[in-house]
C-alpha cells in the first residue's frame, strides 16, 4: 500500500517532523539539520530522536519516535546504514508519512536488498521514502530547511529538483552567488521510492515556485516521467540539466533502432517532445532559470538587436539563428521606430546600430523605442566598451531600459562587453536581477529559451493517435514463437505482423507446388521472386534456393524446378516447407522505421534514412512513441534525408503520409504489445504520393514478459 499521491505536499510543508540521529555534536550532519530545521523559522513541531536524550538548541531529544505521541509528517533519518532499516521500521510502524534518509551506503555502492527491504517495508505501511544518500529538502512555502547545507538558502522562485547530493548543495551555494533565490531544492538520491515525477507534482502547484530546475543521470519508469513532465510543462518552464551519457543500454541493444539510439540521444528527443528545455552546462541552467523567472513572455516573434558595434551585432544574429530567435525585417518600421535614435552613419536595419559615438542618452532613446512599437516583442541590447561612452550612466541607463521593458511586458536581455567597468557593471546589475551578461551568445541563448518555451505552449498538441490494429493476432504470433522457444520473430511472422496492423507488405504466398507457386505469381503479378522455405537451409542464396525477376508462368515452373533440385543437392536431407513466391520490390526511397522499449524511457519510436548505409549514416530521429501524426511528421522532417521524401531535381514528391501513418502504426504496437520489445522495418521503400510504401525487411523481438 504507497501513501496517496497528493501527501507529497506534507513532504514539503510538513506540520511536524522528526530527525532520528539529531546530535548535539556540531559538525555531525544530524546536528546540522536539526539547527537548519530550528533557525529556519520552521513553524510545526519539531522532534529530534537520540536515545541518549538531551537537547539540542534548546529543543529536547526523545529517546525513540515511538515515544512521540504525535503524528509525524516526516522524519529524517541520519543514522548510519546499518540502523537504518531499523530506525525506517519503527517510523512506518508509528505511521510516519515520509521518510527522508540522509544517510549514504546503499544501492550507489551495490547494497540493493537492503534498499529494497527498506522502501518495501516503509510503502507496506504507507510510508514514502526520499532517498537514501540525499542532503534533504528546503521549501520555502514550509519555511523549511531539513538539508544540512547553508542555514540561510536565498528565498525566490526556482525550484530544483536533483539527482546528485553534492551537485546539488554547490548549486546552493551557487544561488547565492548568483542572487537567484530558491522556492525550493530537493535531493532525490538513489530514488528507490519518490522521483521527479512525485515531486513535480509539488513544484508544478506551488505558488512559489516560477521555474524548475532538474538536474538528472537517468530516469527509472519513463511513461510516468514523461507523463508528470508534460503536466508540469503546461505549467512552468522546466529546464533539464542530463549527464550520463550511457552506452550500456545502446550495446545491450538487440537491434539498429536500440544501437542507434544512444540513450542520451533519445533522451534528448524526449526532452524537445515533451517541451523541456535543455540546458549545456549548469551556467546556461542558472542564466535560463532566472531569466524565465523574471522575464515576461513575448507577445510575438519579432525580435529587434540594438548594439553599437558591428562585430557583435553580427555574432549576435548568428547566436539568435542558432537559438531560434526570429529578427524583425520590415525596414520601413524599422526606420521610422530607431530613426529618431540612430546617426545618419548608422543603420536602422536589424541589427540596429547606433554606432560607437553613442552615450547612454542615445541608447535610452533607442532602447525605448520598441518598448513603444507594436510591431516588436523582444529586445537584445548589446554594448561594446567606447572610449567616448559616459561610463558612469552605463549601469543607470540598463535599469531604466530593463525597467521600461518590464513595464511594457516586454522581455530583453543585454549583453555588454569591455574592461572592468562593464564586468563591474555585469556583477552589480545581475545582484539586482537584471539580465545582463557579459557574452552576446548567453545574452541570446536565455532569449531562445523564453521563445522555446512560449512557442511550446502555443504549438504543443499531447493527444495520442492510436492505429486500429489486430491485437489478438499479433498476440497468438507471439504465443507460436514463444511455444517454438524462441524470443524473435521469423521473417513471415514479422510480415504477418504488419499485415494485422495494416502495414503495407509486398504480396507473397509459400507455395507446396508448382501449381500454388503459379497461382500465387499470378495472384501478386509479375515479376515476383522465388525463395525456398527450409529451416536447414539459411543461407539461400549460397543452396542456390533463390530466384530474382520471374517475369511468366513458364519462368515460375523452371524456377521452382531449379530451386529444388539446387536445394536437394546442397542439402540431401533438409526439409523444404515450400517455396515462398514474393511481389519483386520496385525501386524508391529506402527508410528505417522502428521501435523500442527502452529500459529508462519506456516505448520509443524511430525514423530514418534505411537500407545497407543506416549505421554510417546514423540519419534517425526519436520520439517517445505515445504520440500523434503532427509529432510523427515532425520526426520525419527532422531527418536529414527529408528532402528525398519532397523529391529532389523535378522527382515527384514521396507518399509521407503513408509514412506518417506507418510510424503511428509501428508506435501504436510498440505501446500495446508489452512483450515486443523491438521492431525494425528496413527497408521501407516509400513511392510517390498515392502510391504507399512496402514493409520489406521485419525484424521482431520478443520476450516472455
Ligand atoms: N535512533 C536515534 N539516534 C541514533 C540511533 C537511533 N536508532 N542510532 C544512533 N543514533 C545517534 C547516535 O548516537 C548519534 O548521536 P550522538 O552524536 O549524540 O552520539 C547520531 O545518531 C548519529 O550517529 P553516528 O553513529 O554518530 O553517525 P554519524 O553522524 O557519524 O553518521 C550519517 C551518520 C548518516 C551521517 C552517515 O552514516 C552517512 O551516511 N554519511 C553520509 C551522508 C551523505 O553524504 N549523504 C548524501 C548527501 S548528498
Amino acid at each position: 500500500m504507497k501513501a496517496k499521491k497528493d501527501s507529497i505536499v506534507s513532504l514539503f510543508q510538513p506540520k511536524s517532523v522528526a530527525i532520528v540521529g539529531a546530535s548535539s555534536q556540531p559538525g555531525k550532519i544530524g546536528f546540522s539539520i536539526t539547527r537548519n530545521i530550528i533557525q529556519g523559522g520552521f513553524k510545526g513541531k519539531i522532534y529530534p530522536i537520540n536515545p541518549k536524550g538531551g537537547a539540542i538548541l534548546g529543543v529536547n531529544c526523545y529517546p525513540s519516535i515511538s515515544d512521540v505521541k504525535d503524528e509525524i509528517d516526516v522524519a529524517t533519518i541520519c543514522v548510519p546504514a546499518k540502523f537504518a532499516f531499523d530506525a525506517v521500521k519503527e517510523c512506518a510502524d508509528k505511521g510516519v508519512k515520509h521518510v527522508q534518509i540522509i544517510t549514504s551506503g546503499f544501492s550507489e555502492v551495490g547494497e540493493v536488498e537492503l534498499e529494497h527491504k527498506i522502501v518495501e517495508y516503509a510503502n507496506s505501511k504507507g510510508t514514502r521514502v526520499l532517498g537514501p544518500n540525499i542532503f534533504g529538502v528546503y521549501s520555502a512555502s514550509g519555511n523549511y530547511n531539513s538539508t544540512f547545507s547553508a542555514t540561510d538558502i536565498l528565498r525566490g522562485n526556482v525550484a530544483i529538483l536533483t539527482q546528485s547530493g553534492a551537485l546539488g548543495i554547490a548549486m546552493i551555494g551557487k544561488t547565492a552567488v548568483e542572487n537567484m533565490g530558491l522556492s525550493a531544492i530537493v535531493s532525490l538520491g538513489n530514488k528507490a521510492d519518490i522521483d521527479e515525477a512525485d515531486c513535480l507534482d509539488f513544484v508544478m502547484r506551488d505558488q512559489e515556485t516560477k521555474v524548475i530546475l532538474m538536474y538528472i543521470e537517468g530516469v527509472k519508469d519513463g511513461e510516468r516521467f514523461i507523463e508528470a513532465v508534460r503536466e508540469a510543462t503546461k505549467l512552468k518552464p522546466i529546464v533539464v540539466l542530463k549527464s550520463g551519457r550511457s552506452k550500456r543500454g545502446a550495446m545491450a541493444a538487440a537491434s539498429h533502432t536500440g544501437s542507434l539510439a544512444g540513450s542520451d540521444e533519445i533522451f534528448d528527443a524526449i526532452a524537445r517532445q515533451t517541451g523541456l528545455l535543455r540546458a549545456e552546462s549548469l551556467q546556461e541552467a542558472f542564466n535560463w532559470c532566472k531569466f524565465l523567472a523574471y522575464s515576461p513572455r513575448p507577445k510575438g516573434k519579432n525580435t529587434v538587436i540594438v548594439t553599437n558595434g558591428g562585430g557583435i551585432g553580427v555574432m549576435a544574429t548568428d547566436a539568435c539563428e542558432k537559438y531560434g530567435v526570429e529578427l524583425y525585417d520590415d525596414q520601413l518600421v524599422l526606420k521610422e521606430v530607431f530613426g529618431p535614435a540612430t546617426p545618419d552613419f548608422g543603420s536602422t536595419k536589424n541589427p540596429v546600430d547606433i554606432t560607437g559615438g553613442a552615450k547612454a542618452a542615445d541608447y535610452d532613446l533607442a532602447l525605448t523605442a520598441p518598448t513603444r512599437s507594436e510591431d516588436m516583442h523582444a529586445t537584445l541590447a548589446l554594448y561594446c566598451e567606447t572610449a567616448t561612452f559616459d561610463a558612469e550612466n552605463l549601469a543607470p541607463m540598463i535599469r531604466d531600459t530593463y525597467g521600461k521593458h518590464l513595464a511594457s511586458g516586454k522581455p530583453v536581455a543585454y549583453a555588454i562587453v569591455g574592461g572592468k567597468v562593464v564586468e563591474d557593471a555585469v556583477v552589480q546589475l545581475r545582484k539586482m536581477n537584471v539580465p545582463v551578461f557579459p557574452e552576446v551568445y548567453e545574452a541570446v541563448s536565455c532569449m531562445g529559451a523564453l521563445y522555446k518555451y512560449t512557442n511550446m505552449l502555443v504549438e504543443r498538441d499531447d493527444s495520442v493517435d492510436d492505429a486500429q490494429i489486430d491485437i489478438a493476432t499479433i498476440n497468438k504470433i507471439i504465443d507460436g514463437a514463444l511455444a517454438d522457444g524462441r524470443t524473435f520473430l521469423l521473417a513471415n511472422e514479422g510480415q504477418a505482423v504488419m499485415k494485422a496492423s495494416g502495414v503495407m507488405i509486398p504480396g507473397a504466398g509459400i507455395g507446396k507446388s508448382i501449381d500454388e507457386c503459379v497461382r500465387f505469381a499470378e495472384q501478386i503479378g509479375y515479376p515476383v521472386v522465388m525463395k525456398v522455405v527450409s529451416r536447414d537451409i539459411l543461407h539461400k542464396s549460397d543452396a542456390g534456393g533463390v530466384a530474382l525477376d520471374i517475369l511468366n508462368k513458364q519462368e515460375v515452373m523452371d524456377a521452382y524446378e531449379a530451386i529444388m533440385k539446387n536445394c536437394r543437392a546442397y542439402k540431401e536431407d533438409a526439409v523444404i516447407d515450400g517455396i515462398e513466391v514474393c511481389e519483386m520490390v520496385q525501386k524508391g526511397v529506402e527508410l528505417i522505421i522502428g521501435a523500442r522499449r527502452d529500459p529508462q524511457l519506456g516505448p520509443i519510436v524511430m525514423c530514418g534514412l534505411g537500407g545497407i548505409y543506416v549505421e554510417v549514416m546514423k540519419d534517425v530521429a526519436f520520439r517517445a512513441a505515445s504520440m500523434n501524426k503532427k509529432e510523427a511528421r515532425s520526426m520525419l522532417s527532422e531527418i536529414r534525408s527529408y528532402p528525398l521524401l519532397l523529391g529532389v531535381r523535378g522527382e515527384e514528391q514521396k507518399d509521407i503520409d503513408i509514412v506518417v501513418d506507418t510510424i503511428i502504426k509501428v508506435a501504436t504496437i510498440i505501446r500495446k504489445i508489452p512483450r515486443i520489445t523491438d521492431i525494425e522495418i528496413n527497408p521501407v521503400v516509400v513511392y510517390e504520393q498515392g502510391k504507399g510504401l512496402k514493409a520489406v525487411d521485419v525484424r521482431i523481438i520478443i520476450s516472455k514478459s
